[in-house]
């Protein structure tokens, strides 16, 4: 089982919406973790509209302060999906996070309130990544990580530089292509090699198609997902459904995506469906 990393170089091109989305159609376990520094708790506030009060990074630190960072992870992840993975259930609103590995199959981890608790997570992310590894070859959960905007105060870069697979999210507007082509450059080198990098088109391909920037960037494409803003709001901001999102376009390509994903690092075990939403 692996750890996949998403990220960004500039703009707002949808990395968190896309984690989210990409957690319900992951198939498997998987626990999402937000590491973006910034602050903000963008998933308790955003998909679970504040409606939910639970410790994150911060206590992870101490958790791993104390040595039992991998024991912290376990307490810390809310169950997204329940057993019976139907969604987000209402029973997360009371639930004790305590769940054993096994039992959900989308967990979360959320982020940090406030851009000002950057410098207590720099010594976070190397023992989180050590944790994350050993937590998913013990337990077979695979680790979904929105690692925020490159280069930010206390920036999780040991978790870029040694994830399985990281993933450079762009929207394809001349203006954010220009300002992720540095950084492709940069992860696909030196102390970043090691890991699998992969481009993603977040949007509508205009005025450069998915292929065309990941030519011009000589870095492998991982896909596209649509530009489609009122279902991207149901993990941005914990909107409505509506009827067709399970059936749609957007749905579809993160299906799509989550399945490539897990391709890339095990061949043999590509899920067929997602978690049901
Ligand atoms: N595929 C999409 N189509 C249209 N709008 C989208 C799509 N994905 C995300 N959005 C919208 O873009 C906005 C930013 O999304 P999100 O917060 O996921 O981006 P982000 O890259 O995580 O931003 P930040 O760097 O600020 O954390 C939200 O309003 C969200 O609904
Ligand atoms: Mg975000």
């Amino acid at each position: 089982m692996a750890v996949f990393c998403l990220c960004s170089a500039s703009g707002s091109p949808g990395v968190t919406s896309t984690v989210l989305g990409l957690g319900y159609q992951w198939g498997g376990s998987v626990t999402v973790v937000e590491a973006d520094p910034s602050g903000g708790n963008a998933m308790l506030t955003g998909m679970l509209r504040g409606q939910l009060v639970k410790p994150g990074l911060v206590e992870l630190a101490k958790a791993g302060q104390a040595g039992l960072l991998s024991e912290g992870l376990a307490r810390l992840a809310v169950p997204l999906v329940d057993a019976a993975g139907v969604g987000i259930p209402r029973e997360i609103l009371t639930s004790d996070p305590g769940q054993v590995w096994a039992t959900p199959r989308l967990s979360l981890v959320p982020g940090s309130l406030t851009f000002e608790q950057a410098p207590i997570l720099t010594k976070l992310w190397e023992p989180l990544m050590v944790g994350m590894r050993s937590v998913s070859a013990s337990t077979g959960v695979d680790f979904l990580v929105d690692a925020g905007r490159l280069g930010l105060q206390g920036w999780p870069k040991a978790i870029v530089e040694a994830a399985d697979v990281t993933v450079l999210c762009l929207r394809s507007s001349l203006r954010e292509a220009s300002g992720a082509a540095a950084w492709a450059k940069k992860l696909a080198a030196g102390e970043f090699a090691e890991h699998q990098l992969r481009l993603l088109l977040i949007g509508d391909g205009h005025p450069y198609p998915v292929r065309d920037i990941a030519k011009e960037f000589k870095v492998e494409a991982l896909g596209q997902i649509p530009w489609d803003p009122k279902r991207a709001r149901v993990f941005s901001d914990g909107a409505g459904h509506g009827r067709g999102f399970a059936r749609s376009g957007y749905v579809a390509a993160l299906r799509a995506v989550a399945q490539a994903l897990q391709k890339i690092v095990h061949a043999d075990q590509v899920p067929t469906r997602g978690n049901s939403m």
